[in-house]
């Protein structure tokens, strides 16, 4: 038997995609009663991007587009991959795993590959679980995706959801790196199940809660009570970032960036009010791109590498909560 090496996990590569289609709050407020005011004031949204499926776009295109260009970052292509995670809640089918179909359209075989369901918390899910089995020893390079196409879920009757959500996708190269100190030093990962019924997407009658109101009968769509998350989601959030910090014994001005998934700017502010994060260590991007659920917090990675923001050494903290309800963090040594 081989003994294990301990070994650490770089980040080789970085990638993203959005659609080219631009749904802004002026088209929304000619789509139902709302008004471009309300909502960047509620949100701090100005437009989102939405695939087209009449150009074939969805989950599993923008997806493998994404992932496709995390491989051209990293200098590498699916063959080099082991194994691919890609988180959503959007994914076509669920059997086969956008996983799988995102596999064959990189022509990764026989790398392993499996969606994780995790909503918004998806990608940071899905970055801690990469990392844990590169450093079992078992798995040497891994990609890792982030990505929902939100308007193949978004009920566009309903202005509470309709207004929030956009389509995007992240995906991140790890590989195997000799040094034991490098990659996610803390993760949380963590759910409240009791939590559900705040956020889910129905597929029969029977899996609608028992005191929802006539209009969570539609099938097939997200069915949210955004008070009831927001209530969740304005603790939860800074708790998750006051943890990691405890937990790891840094400061903030250890951490170079917070790379937070995007749900609402007055969900983030608060967290970087009561914590004291300041403005040029939190990214926000939410005024272009909405909340893309498990897109966001890759989204968000990705721009900032690109920028040259995130390099070699820094302190990252990833932190997302979503649907489940979930909430995940992932404190990296990049
Ligand atoms: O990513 C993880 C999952 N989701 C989230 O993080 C979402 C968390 N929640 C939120 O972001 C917010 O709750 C929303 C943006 C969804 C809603 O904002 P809010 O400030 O919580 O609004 P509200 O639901 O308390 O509604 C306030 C008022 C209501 O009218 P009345 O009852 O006070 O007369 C709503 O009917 O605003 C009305 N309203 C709207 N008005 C114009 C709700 N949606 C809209 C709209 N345009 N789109």
């Amino acid at each position: 038997m081989p003994t294990h090496v301990p070994c650490g996990v770089r980040i080789a590569g970085s990638g993203s995609a959005v659609p080219d289609k631009r749904l802004t709050n002026e088209d929304l407020s000619k789509m139902m009663d709302t008004s471009d005011e309300w909502i960047r004031q509620r949100t701090g949204i100005s437009e989102r991007r939405i695939v087209d499926p009449e150009k074939g776009e969805g989950q599993l295109s923008l997806a493998t587009a994404a992932m496709k260009n995390a491989l051209d970052n990293a200098g590498m292509v699916g063959s080099d991959l082991d194994l691919i995670i890609n988180a959503s809640v959007t994914s076509e089918m669920t059997c086969p795993s956008n996983a799988c179909r995102i596999s064959a359209a990189l022509d990764a075989a026989p790398a392993g590959a499996f969606d994780v369901l995790a909503a918004c918390s998806g990608f940071v899910y899905a970055i801690n679980i990469a990392d844990s089995l590169i450093r079992s020893g078992r798995f040497k390079s891994i990609g890792v995706i982030g990505c929902d196409a939100m308007s193949t879920a978004v009920d566009y009757d309903d202005r509470s959801v309709a207004i929030l959500f956009g389509d995007a996708a992240g995906a991140v190269v790890l590989a195997r790196d000799e040094d034991p100190g490098r990659g996610c030093i803390h993760q949380v990962m963590e759910a409240d199940g009791r939590t559900w019924p705040s956020l889910y997407i129905p597929r029969k009658t029977e899996d609608i809660p028992a005191n929802a109101s006539p209009r969570d009968a539609r099938l097939g769509t997200l069915r949210m009570d955004g008070r009831e998350v927001y209530k969740f989601a304005v603790t939860q959030f800074k708790n998750v970032i006051k943890e990691s910090l405890d937990a790891t014994g840094l400061t903030v001005d250890d951490v170079a960036q917070f790379v937070c998934h995007q749900s609402n700017i007055r969900i983030i502010e608060s967290a970087k009010e009561k914590l004291g994060l300041p403005d040029d260590k939190v990214y926000i991007n939410i005024d272009k791109f909405g909340n893309s659920s498990a897109g966001s917090v890759g989204l968000c990675f990705d721009q900032l590498w690109q920028a040259g923001k995130i390099k070699e050494g820094d302190i990252v903290v990833l932190v997302a909560f979503g649907g489940g309800m979930t909430w995940s963090s992932s404190v990296w040594k990049v």
